[in-house]
């Protein structure tokens, strides 16, 4: 469907054109003064120069021409030169029409479907989810979803952290408490246990107690690599033992992420990449792009134009293990071969920018992609307590995402219960889903590069702009329509009218937007711009109910056409919602 604001403008277009004046002069801005009109075109003042006309007097032939426009009720030439419109209700209530009855409210199909990768989520395995790993798979599920509505094949990998440092400091630790553990007999040829010999929380505690340790012993912390050399390099023990690590922990991530209403298409680790690694490391120094530089594989990746030192990139340690780095192009070479994609995003913490910036640089000019392929890093900012630093518990420590989830669904059921009448049972289910809103939202509405302030009473409160408010917003239509029902009304077949009165007529304009700002959530990777569509949207939803007696009203046709306005209103909201990757409840 073609855009609500490039249908005003073709028509601007053409008056300018027909006046004599150029089509580039036509162009019209939501108005900056809504208290004198919807919309305006400045274009007047711009073609003065060209014409040697003063800009009223360009601006007065324009309106002349629209008289009569079906587009417009109103044109006004303003001194010195503006163009002041306001639209014919008749036109903005056809357009709302048509869009309830398109397909996805007036998103077309893309020219071209786009293949893209997002690698989002990016845990680690045996260590717990914190919130550190709350903004990557919020904002990567939502960009998912944005671009998955608009059209694109779009898988979403999780590339899980398996195969590093971690994995030899828990499988030492383990070692040393249970020497006798079969893994760890070379000599054993049998099969493996099929129980892991410890709980999810033992491994949970494990991991930090031999993270501190190493740092502190360094006999301890070369013991570690020792072990991590050995699952690596494939001894059965290691590797069985790593399996349990691995399907303890997915286990419960995928149970932690399936809370957060987080999907991913891909499970793969660090470790799928593990035996490309030796061909990509050949094909690398073969092209003459690696060389030995203090006996560790680097690729240079610095550019002329650098303002700032872009160290090479390393692809094998002295000792010949790989890095993180190793197992980021070994990645990308995967998924050009699996995937083909068009594109490869990175929803990760902005303080690995300058990391990513050396990884793309060197698949570029290793060839790892396709000269076409973009590659973009999408660097999110922090989450911080409100003294500004980083999230914490209270006591000072960092904070479990599962013990975040709680306080805030905690939250939320108190002000449920303090708001109606409801059974402790419902509340409790119905917090959940509107928690879960006012988690991700506080999250979304910030454009991810910037840091922001996690402030649990502001995100749980139902007014403002928050993920409650949104669907406190929706549940308050969906009683309307229900009750509408419960009176006979139909609301699938009640037909969308052309306004009656200004806040339904700005209801309307703000649907029509609905297009052109899913297309630009998608183009700049941004959910920030669906949030504060939706939030506009509530606004004008909730002045033009305060304004309206809806269900009382006598004139049956009108009333049908408000019951068709809310419906839609109600479908763009949750349409919404699930882009950003919340529900909506029946009942608050
Ligand atoms: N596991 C990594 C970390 O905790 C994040 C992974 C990000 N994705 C990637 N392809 N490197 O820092």
């Amino acid at each position: 469907m073609k855009k609500f604001l490039d249908l005003i403008t073709d028509e601007v277009t053409k008056a300018f054109v027909e006046c004599g004046y150029d089509a580039k002069y036509a162009k019209v801005t939501l108005s900056n003064r809504p208290d004198l009109c919807e919309y305006q075109c400045n274009g007047a003042m711009a073609g003065a120069k060209q014409y040697k006309k003063a800009p009223i007097m360009i601006a007065n032939d324009v309106a002349a021409k629209l008289e009569g426009s079906k587009v417009f009720a109103k044109v006004e030439a303003v001194a010195p030169g503006f163009l002041n419109l306001t639209l014919e209700n008749a036109f903005v209530g056809e357009y709302i029409k048509e869009m309830r009855m398109a397909e996805k409210f007036g998103v077309e199909e893309p020219e071209k479907v786009r293949e893209i990768v997002i690698d989002y989520g990016g845990p680690n395995v045996a260590k717990p989810l914190h919130v550190g790993h709350l903004r990557s798979a919020v904002i990567g599920e939502s960009v998912k979803r944005i671009s998955r509505y608009m059209g694109h094949n779009v898988t979403g990998d999780i590339h899980l952290g398996d195969w590093g440092q971690p994995m030899g400091l828990i499988m030492n630790e383990l070692k040393i408490r249970n020497p006798e553990l079969v893994y760890f007999d070379e000599n054993y040829t049998g099969e493996y246990p099929e129980e892991p010999p410890f709980t999810i929380s033992e491994l949970e505690e494990i991991y930090p107690f031999a993270s501190k340790r190493s740092k502190e012993d360094s006999e301890y912390k070369e013991n570690a690599m020792a072990c991590t050399f050995k699952l690596q390099s494939g001894v059965r023990g290691y590797r069985a033992l790593w399996n349990h690590i691995i399907t303890a922990s997915v286990t419960d991530l995928k149970k932690n992420y399936e809370n957060l209403n987080v999907e991913f298409d891909l499970w793969n680790g660090e470790s799928a990449v593990h035996d490309l690694i030796p061909g990509m490391v050949d094909y690398m120094k073969k092209e003459g792009h690696a060389y030995l530089s203090d006996g560790a594989l680097v690729v240079d990746v610095k550019e002329e134009t650098d303002t700032k030192e872009v160290p090479p990139c390393m692809i094998l340690k002295s000792d010949g293990a790989a890095l993180y780095n190793t197992t980021d192009l070994a990645t990308i070479m995967m998924r050009m071969e699996q995937n083909k994609p068009d594109e490869l995003i990175y929803v990760v913490d902005k303080r690995q920018e300058l990391y990513f910036d050396q990884v793309f640089r060197c698949a570029r000019k290793t060839k790892l992609v396709n000269e076409d392929t973009k590659m973009k890093f999408l660097g999110f900012g922090t989450m911080n307590g409100k003294d500004g630093k980083p999230f914490k518990t209270r006591e000072g420590g960092v904070m479990r995402l599962e013990n975040l989830i709680k306080e805030i669904n905690e939250e939320m059921f108190k002000k449920i219960i303090e708001n109606r009448d409801v059974e402790e049972a419902e509340a409790r289910e119905t917090a959940k889903i509107v928690g879960l809103s006012a988690l991700k939202y506080g999250d979304l509405s910030n454009q991810a590069s910037k840091d922001y302030i996690f402030d649990i009473d502001r995100f749980t409160s139902f007014e403002g702009d928050t993920g409650p408010y949104i669907l406190y917003t929706t549940v308050r239509i969906k009683s309307i329509l229900n009750k509408y029902m419960e009176n006979g009304g139909k609301v699938e077949s009640a037909m969308i009218q052309a306004p009656v009165n200004q806040s339904e007529k700005q209801l309307m304009m703000e649907l029509a937007k609905f297009n052109t700002s899913m297309e630009a959530a998608y183009e700049e990777t941004a959910p920030h711009k669906v949030c504060s569509y939706i939030y506009d949207l509530a606004n004008a939803f909730n002045h033009f109910y305060h304004e309206t007696k809806i269900l009382t009203e006598e004139d049956e046709a009108k009333k049908a056409g408000w019951i068709a306005l809310l419906a839609l209103t109600r479908d763009v909201l949750e349409t919404c919602a699930d882009l950003l990757g919340f529900k909506v409840p029946e009942r608050m």
